[in-house]
């Protein structure tokens, strides 16, 4: 187990670190645990360590596929201790030294990324991803209405002073989108919303269609409700969030309105998440996928929609590559050229776990992230009080895009019976 993990990291970060015997100043570097605990029992001086959850899916001694967490640390390191740790590795761990040095933080964590994305790499999806469901999705899509993206995305966004995890604004969005919510469920029973509790003020929303015959496989589509500004937010900031994330919860919820009006019952169950405290490190997402995985649940599917109605290129919608799963990824951009072909659509990477879809990833499901804009070209307002639509020319044309992929995800990945 230990010397397959150490070579995992070092095969997978590419280099081995070539030992030097010359003095050095701090350094960023990056191993994996056992690495990292012999670097630890040197005594070398170390500054900043990171952490970085990886789940990893390999074959186990019974021969069959198994996932266990793994830990990737990052951090800044006396390089003079290198050499010792290279040394040490070898004796120890009997492999090549599994760490790197990394010229900067932005670039360990790129490394950290791309392992990350290895190791999804491997994940096999338990789901079929033939689309063969175009006589009900046709005629949904041409359901979606873009007036109904725009008036949630301003509601959401002029309602509240702002939606931050911890204030009154915050609290209230969360309140009020279950109101919202329970109202476009109806009277149907096979459907139920319900606030998901964290340990701090505001709640995750979600609403969930009841699969008719595989309840127990769950396909998820989320986006954060909750908004901030990056010079500190406080009960009274003008944090408008429109588009980060107004917009994503907007076209799940226009998705959503039109499966449950026109009694669409899906074989799998739908859930459809308003995620709190994004903005401050993942953490109602991170709450969420942790209860999953600790209860087992089989969720087949994840779609991430954070940032919808910013047009910033050509391009309609740009794939996340990284913290997210490449077979579903293909998934999706098929979805978009069989049920959307007009659309452009493009690949980018943040480079970093960016948004909800990577606490899913962390813990092991499939999880993608269509993105409104490559990230050169994205929204350069979010975060501040300038986060309105009028920065979206006051429409959401492009949100609606997002709206008719998810509304395909939904239905492709919830019609089926197994
Ligand atoms: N919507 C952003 C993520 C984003 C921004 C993706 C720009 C692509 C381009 C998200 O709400 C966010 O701000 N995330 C944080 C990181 C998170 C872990 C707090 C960020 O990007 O700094
Ligand atoms: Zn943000």
């Amino acid at each position: 187990m230990r010397l397959r993990r150490a070579a995992l990291v070092s095969s997978t970060l590419a280099t081995c670190f070539v030992a030097s015997a010359q003095a050095g100043p701090m350094v960023w570097a990056s191993m994996g645990e056992d690495a990292y605990r012999l670097l630890r029992r040197s005594g070398a001086e170390l500054e900043r360590v990171e952490p970085y959850a990886v789940e990893i899916r390999a074959p186990q001694a019974d021969g069959r596929i198994g996932t266990r967490e793994e830990t990737v640390y990052l951090m800044r390191v006396d390089e003079d201790a290198l050499p010792r740790l290279s040394r040490d590795i070898h004796e120890n761990l009997k492999t090549c030294a599994g760490f790197m040095v990394h010229t900067s933080r932005a670039d360990g964590r790129q490394a950290v990324a791309g392992f990350r994305e290895a190791a999804q790499r491997g994940v096999k999806p338990l789901v079929n991803y033939q689309i063969d469901d175009e006589a009900e999705v046709n005629p949904l899509i041409s359901q979606v209405q873009e007036s109904n993206i725009r008036s949630t995305i301003v509601k959401l966004s002029t309602n509240y002073k702002n939606r931050y995890y911890a204030t009154t604004g915050g609290v209230n969005a969360s309140n009020d989108l279950v109101t919202t919510w329970k109202a476009l469920a109806g009277s149907r029973t096979d459907v139920t919303v319900k606030q998901f509790t964290h340990s701090w003020a505001q709640k995750s929303v979600i609403l969930e269609i009841k699969g008719t015959t595989n309840p127990g496989k769950v396909v998820v589509i989320g986006g954060h409700l909750d908004s901030i500004l990056s010079s500190g937010t406080s009960e009274n900031s003008i944090a408008p969030g429109a588009d980060d994330d107004a917009s994503g919860v907007a076209s799940l919820q226009e998705a959503m309105r039109v499966l449950l009006q026109s009694g669409y019952k899906p074989k799998r169950t739908l859930q459809f998440m308003a995620y709190a405290a994004e903005e401050i490190g993942l953490k109602g997402s991170q709450a969420i996928a942790t209860d999953y995985k600790n209860n087992a649940k089989k969720v087949v599917g994840v779609l991430q929609l954070d940032m919808t109605n910013y047009q910033g290129a050509a391009s309609d919608i740009t794939m996340i590559t990284d913290y997210t799963n490449s077979a579903q990824n293909t998934f999706v951009k098929n979805l978009a050229a069989h049920y959307l072909p007009e659309l452009k659509v493009n690949e980018d990477r943040c480079g970093y776990a960016c948004s909800d879809h990577a606490s899913w990833t962390n813990k092991g499901y499939v999880a993608s992230f269509p993105f409104e804009a490559p990230l050169a070209n994205d929204n350069k307002n979010i975060h501040t009080s300038n986060d309105t639509i009028s920065k979206s020319g006051d429409n959401a044309n492009h949100a609606l895009k997002f709206a008719k992929l998810a509304l395909a995800y939904a239905v492709e990945l919830g019609s089926d019976g197994k």
